[in-house]
Formats: structure tokens, C-alpha cells, sequence
């Protein structure tokens, strides 16, 4: 049996080709995922194979109708394994982020079924519907409106796919990731290198040929914290003293990153302090 049955319901499932292709594409090979692409006009019964309408209320944009979307869960609940339900994801802007953590949590489930929309989205009686039968997670890649839902389909199903155990060919590689539970959660991964040492005058920092692995991972870390730093200060607004050794809060003081007590959170001492 494979690790984790994936089924996705969209009008345009050719948009899913890349499940074929690299790291999805092998894992579905070689059996450890189980993909099920649905195209959601089957279950339309006019000529027209019409799977939209106007919006209640008035307004731009058009609405996906229930009645196919109902139906084609339907088959999907009767398609899969006796007596067990999918989680069912709705990509959609107003959904929580999709974040690592979700990543994990989504991960650890044997059934996944993901509705995609396009227009202005599903009709909402269809996810209130769906909500009585199975989990359901509303889901948003990221603060910006793409044209459709498949996009964000591919996105999850990789960030989930290559925790799976086995996909991945060294199952400690997304332990050091940014964002992973742990040691990395809130913090970005630093700069990586390869040979060679000197590539057009520049070269490898030297730490990283010394073969000390203590101090290569110190200095990992504190690169980790440089990059969140410089690029992240929502995630270093919720970093905790106490995760961090009295050596790691110093190089925090080097980049300038002071604990105040009062806020209780890390703040630039360039920053001027709130009166
Ligand atoms: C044009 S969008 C609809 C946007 C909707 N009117 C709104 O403002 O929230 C059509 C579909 O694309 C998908 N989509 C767009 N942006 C997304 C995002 N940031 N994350 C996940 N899915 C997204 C969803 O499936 C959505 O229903």
C-alpha cells in the first residue's frame, strides 16, 4: 500500500502534469504516492459542461456551482479506502497560511483530496457540506491572488510530499531546512557551497574547510540568524530567550539584536525604543 493517497479535483487537469516529474514524479513511481486526478466537468450534467454562474448578490467574476463539486467529492469519498475520510484542502487567499508546520501536520495523513478553484471561488455551502463528512483545511500559499487553485496544489503536494519517509534520498536533508520543527523552526538556513573552494576569486568560507563540525555548526547558526534577521523580522518577533544559548544570544548582540525584557522579544538596539 502506498504511503499516502492524493487525489485533486480541478477543471484543468493537465495542470497537474509536474506531479509526473522529479521528486513527486518518482515517489508516485515507485508507489509511495497514490495520485488521483478528477476532472470536475464529468460530473456536470448539461451540454455545456457548465461548472460556473453569477454570484448571489451581484458583483464581478463568476461562482463554481455546488452541484458538480458536491458530486465529485462524493466519488472521491466512495473511491478511496472503506470507512475512511480524506482531509479535504481548499486552496484559497482566505485560507490560513501554508506554512512548514501545516506541511507536517498534512504530511502525517493517509488521504489528502484537494479541491482547487478557479473564478471567484466555490460555492461556500460546498466546504460548510464537506465540513459535516470529513476535515476540512482552507489553505493560502501566500498574501497574492493567483488566476486558479492548481498552482497552489502543486506547491503543497511538494512541501508534503518530501517529508514523506523515503522520498527524500537522505531523510535528515529537511531536518536542517528553514522552518523545520526544532532547532530551525522561525529561523532561515544560511548561505550553502560546493567546490569548488575558489570559483572566479571568491572563496568558500574558510570554516567550512576546517572538517570542525562543532564549529561549523555554530557558525550555520549564526549565518541562520544573520539571514532571518535581514530578511524575516516577523520571525525573529517571535523568538523566545530562552531558546538560545548564552554564546548564540551574544552573536545576536553582534548583529545588533538586544532581549528587551519589557517587550519580551529580540529588538534592534538601532531601533528606537516605544515610549
Ligand atoms: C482568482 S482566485 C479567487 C480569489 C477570491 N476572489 C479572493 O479574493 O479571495 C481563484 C482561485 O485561485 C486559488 N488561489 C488564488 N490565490 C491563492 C493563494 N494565495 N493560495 C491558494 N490558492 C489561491 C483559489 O483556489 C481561488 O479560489
Amino acid at each position: 500500500m502506498s504511503d499516502m493517497r492524493i487525489d485533486v479535483v480541478t477543471i484543468f487537469p493537465e495542470y497537474l502534469e509536474p506531479l509526473n516529474v522529479s521528486l513527486v514524479g518518482k515517489a508516485r513511481a515507485r508507489g509511495q504516492l497514490d495520485v488521483h486526478l478528477h476532472d470536475l466537468r464529468s460530473w456536470t450534467t448539461d451540454i455545456h459542461r457548465t461548472v460556473d454562474d453569477t454570484p448571489y448578490g451581484g458583483g464581478p467574476g463568476m461562482v463554481m456551482k455546488p452541484e458538480p463539486w458536491g458530486a465529485a467529492l462524493d466519488a472521491v469519498l466512495a473511491a478511496g479506502p472503506e470507512g475512511e475520510v480524506p482531509t479535504l484542502v481548499v486552496p484559497t487567499p482566505s485560507g490560513r497560511r501554508f506554512t512548514q508546520d501545516l506541511a507536517q501536520d498534512l504530511a502525517a495523513r493517509p488521504w489528502l483530496a484537494f479541491a482547487p478553484a478557479r473564478y471567484e471561488g466555490i460555492d461556500r455551502r460546498v466546504i460548510e457540506e464537506a465540513a459535516t463528512r470529513m476535515p476540512v483545511v482552507e489553505a493560502s500559499i501566500g498574501d497574492y491572488v493567483l488566476a486558479g487553485g492548481e498552482v497552489a496544489v502543486l506547491v503543497m503536494v511538494e512541501a508534503i510530499a518530501r517529508l514523506l519517509p523515503g522520498v527524500l534520498g537522505n531523510a535528515e536533508s529537511h531536518r536542517d531546512d528553514s522552518f523545520a520543527p526544532g532547532a530551525m523552526a522561525d529561523l532561515l538556513e544560511g548561505p550553502v557551497y560546493t567546490k569548488p573552494a575558489e570559483w572566479r576569486g571568491r572563496e568558500v568560507p574558510e570554516i567550512l574547510l576546517s572538517g570542525h563540525h562543532g564549529k561549523i555548526a555554530q557558525w550555520r547558526r549564526e549565518q541562520a540568524f544573520a539571514r532571518t534577521h535581514a530578511n524575516r523580522p516577523d520571525l525573529v518577533a517571535r523568538w523566545q530567550r530562552e531558546s538560545f544559548t548564552k554564546k548564540e544570544r551574544e552573536a545576536l548582540s553582534v548583529l545588533g539584536l538586544a532581549w528587551d525584557e519589557a517587550e519580551g522579544r529580540f529588538r534592534s538596539v538601532a531601533e528606537p525604543v516605544e515610549e
